[in-house]
This record gives C-alpha cells, sequence and structure tokens, in this order.
C-alpha cells in the first residue's frame, strides 16, 4: 500500500458517519460499483478462513414485499401492535435502493475458532460496506430491528439453522448532509498499559 492511498484512507476515516436510512434515495451503485463494493468488502480478517458469513441483496421490488411480510409477521406475534409501527415495517427497505443483509454463518462447536471470532469477521464485511459505500460517495447506515432477530423473518430470507443476520446494510445516495454526532473523546478510551 503507498502512502497516499493509507492517507486517503484516513481521510475517509475522519469523515466516516452514517446516513440514517430514511435520507436515502436514488441512485444506488450501478453494477460495477457495487461488484467492486462487495468485492472490496469480503477481504476482511478472518481466523481460520471459515469464510463465517454471506450476503443477500434486497432491491428493487424486493424491498416492499420483504416490507409487506414484515408487518404480516408483527401483526401475527402481536396482534396488538400499533398501525404505526405495521406502517413502519411496511416502508422498512423502501428508502434506500439498495440494503445488503450481512448474514453470519456460525460454526459454534468449532474446535479451534470461538464463535465470537466468526461474529466479528462478519462484522467486518458489514463495516466495510459502510466505508466502501462511503468511498464510492454513497450513504449507507448498519440497521438491524426487529426484523433481524427473528425466526420467521430469517426464514422468510432462508436463513439456515446456524445462520443469522448481524446487518441491514442500506445504502443509496444521501437526499441531505449527513447528520454529524458527538463523538467519544479520545482520552476516554485510550490509555497504555505498562
Ligand atoms: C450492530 C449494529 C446495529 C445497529 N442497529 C441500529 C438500528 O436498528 N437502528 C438505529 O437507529 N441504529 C442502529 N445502529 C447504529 C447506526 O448504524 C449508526 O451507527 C448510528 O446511526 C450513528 O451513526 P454513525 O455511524 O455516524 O456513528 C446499529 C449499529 C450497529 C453497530
Amino acid at each position: 500500500m503507498t502512502t497516499a492511498s493509507a492517507l486517503n484512507l484516513l481521510d475517509l476515516l475522519d469523515q466516516r458517519r452514517s446516513v440514517p436510512a430514511r435520507q436515502l434515495g436514488e441512485p444506488g451503485p450501478d453494477a460495477a460499483q457495487l461488484e467492486h463494493l462487495l468485492q472490496a468488502a469480503i477481504r476482511v480478517p478472518d481466523h481460520g478462513k471459515l469464510v463465517p458469513w454471506r450476503l443477500l441483496a434486497i432491491r428493487g421490488g424486493a424491498r416492499a414485499r420483504l416490507g409487506e411480510r414484515l408487518a404480516a409477521i408483527h401483526a401475527q406475534t402481536e396482534p396488538a401492535v400499533a398501525p404505526s409501527a405495521l406502517e413502519k415495517d411496511h416502508e422498512r427497505f423502501n428508502a434506500a435502493p439498495l440494503v445488503v443483509a450481512v448474514i453470519a454463518r456460525i460454526e459454534a462447536d468449532h474446535p479451534k475458532i470461538p464463535a465470537q471470532e466468526q461474529l466479528l469477521s462478519a462484522g467486518c464485511v458489514a463495516y466495510n460496506l459502510l466505508l466502501g459505500a462511503q468511498a464510492l460517495g454513497f450513504g449507507a447506515q448498519w440497521l438491524t430491528g426487529w426484523a433481524a432477530y427473528d425466526g420467521e423473518v430469517a426464514r422468510e430470507l432462508g436463513l439456515g439453522a446456524n445462520e443469522r443476520i448481524i446487518a441491514f446494510v442500506h445504502i443509496g445516495t444521501a437526499k441531505e448532509p449527513a447528520p454529524e454526532r458527538a463523538r467519544p473523546a479520545l482520552a476516554d478510551v485510550w490509555s497504555e498499559w505498562t
């Protein structure tokens, strides 16, 4: 890696922030950008080279269809749910043109690699998607919400028994400047063991 590209990466990290999914719109990445983004995102640390993750695209009409299924599942499991919550479910995937579900595939009884390390490798993929999307000029946000933890939604998305959703990464064009938030003070989280 050259010094110049290392500096660019640090510049990107200096500016990293999420764009709330509801503020994302068209356009999303084109086919070439998406391919590049995905190829770059899967270059993560991976103890044991287990590839403990996979990616699932939700875009186009599938976004509204998934929203409908979410609302139906929610209404079934919680009959007294507020209509506003169901409306939110309907709209959950409708703003950003692309949502990438990051699915961790955990081998819980692996003799050498703890489940935590497999999960973290999947987390790196999700984070790379955020960084890569921003590097391409898009906005992105990592969301979970109840749907990421629901067994019925998992079945709907075709997840296996050892699989779980760790992120819905919403990717699109920011319709307004992304809000900044207070960041932790470095001095509060940095110390030295001597
Ligand atoms: C594992 C994980 C799950 C998250 N799920 C949600 C969520 O469901 N809803 C939400 O508002 N933010 C969620 N966030 C936080 C946002 O992704 C984001 O960090 C937040 O909007 C702050 O923006 P920033 O990334 O610029 O600090 C989640 C973050 C992580 C790491």
